[in-house]
């Protein structure tokens, strides 16, 4: 038998960096939105009890994957919560890749709270509350928004989430650059900036950034924190961001921390011309649009 489930990417609509704390992490107000550009995660229960294995190409070892960090912490705290759990069948774990990794779209947090639902749905829900959410956030800040709604405001590092009405499906375009930046850089460069006095941050209440997701798209006051490092750093993504706005984006933005960037369409004529043009200037790109709920998992017994 065999779970199979889509983990989509998102997309963050504003994202700003506050205060570093004391814990290392940045304090955030984020708006994150699913797409329709997803991996496929399939859980089979196959092999020796209690074992995990990963099928598929991965660029790391076995033990650095998400995929089987989500696995091992799950059993771990099904061993301690459930009481008189029967013994954990072997797990094999695959994933069809198709949201770049280092992205900025939180493909291999998607990935991870997606496992995380297959085996919620395999074993059954524990018998307390919040415990996914808690191996979510073991995992990485944005893997729990990936449990929750099609759209949400995070703070926090990115674990207290408010729902928000999702989007309808604007079309979309995601242009992924070749250049890839790790996220504690890309936190650090922030800081860096903002110490050198460069860039002074803005910032948005959690009122106005509620109030300016009402307004029409092409009306939003949202920004990334990220861009500015990011354009100093590779200053070609300038040209990407025009590009964009040129081919008639209501809104486009860098998605997290780099390097994907994103425009929003009023139709699908307009988005189409502008994913040619991005993709004649080189670029590989995604056409597709925003979406509205997570997918839920599917048998295909086997
Ligand atoms: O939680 P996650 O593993 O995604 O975080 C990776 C790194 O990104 C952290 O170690 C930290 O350096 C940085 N980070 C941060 N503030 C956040 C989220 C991540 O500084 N809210």
């Amino acid at each position: 038998m065999t779970l199979t489930i889509e983990a989509p990417a998102k997309i963050n609509l504003h994202l700003q960096v506050g205060k570093l704390r004391s814990d290392g992490y940045h304090d955030l107000l984020s708006l994150m939105h699913l797409v329709d550009l997803s991996d496929r995660v399939s859980l089979r229960m196959e092999g020796k009890g209690g074992t995990v294995e990963l099928e598929g190409n991965f660029d790391c070892r076995k033990e650095d994957n998400l995929l089987y960090k989500a696995a091992s912490a799950y059993l771990q705290e099904r061993q301690k919560r459930v009481p008189n759990a029967s013994p954990a069948p072997g797990l094999t774990i695959s994933c069809l890749k198709r949201i770049p990794a280092g992205g900025g779209l939180g493909g291999g947090s998607s990935d991870a709270a997606a496992l995380l639902k297959l085996l919620d749905r395999f074993f059954g829900a524990f018998p307390q509350k919040g415990v996914l959410d808690e191996i979510a956030l073991s995992l990485g800040s944005d893997v729990p928004f990936f449990l929750h709604t099609g759209a949400e405001i995070a703070q926090g590092r990115g674990e207290v989430l408010e729902p928000v009405e999702p989007l309808p499906a604007y079309p979309l375009v995601l242009v992924f650059p070749k250049w890839r930046i790790s996220t504690p850089d890309a936190y650090a460069s922030v800081d860096r900036l903002r110490r050198e006095k460069a860039d002074r941050p803005r910032s948005l209440s959690l009122e106005q950034l509620r109030e300016s997701y009402s307004r029409p798209v092409a009306q939003w006051p949202f920004f990334n924190d990220f861009t500015s490092p990011v354009l100093l750093q590779f200053p070609e993504s300038r040209n990407l961001l025009l590009g964009l706005q040129n081919q008639g984006a209501l809104f486009s933005q860098m998605s997290g921390s780099g390097s994907t960037f994103f425009g929003l369409f009023d139709g699908e004529k307009t988005a189409l011309r502008a994913f040619e043009r991005l993709k004649s200037m080189g670029y590989r790109c995604h056409l597709g649009k925003m979406l509205a709920r997570p997918y839920d998992p599917v048998y295909n017994g086997r």
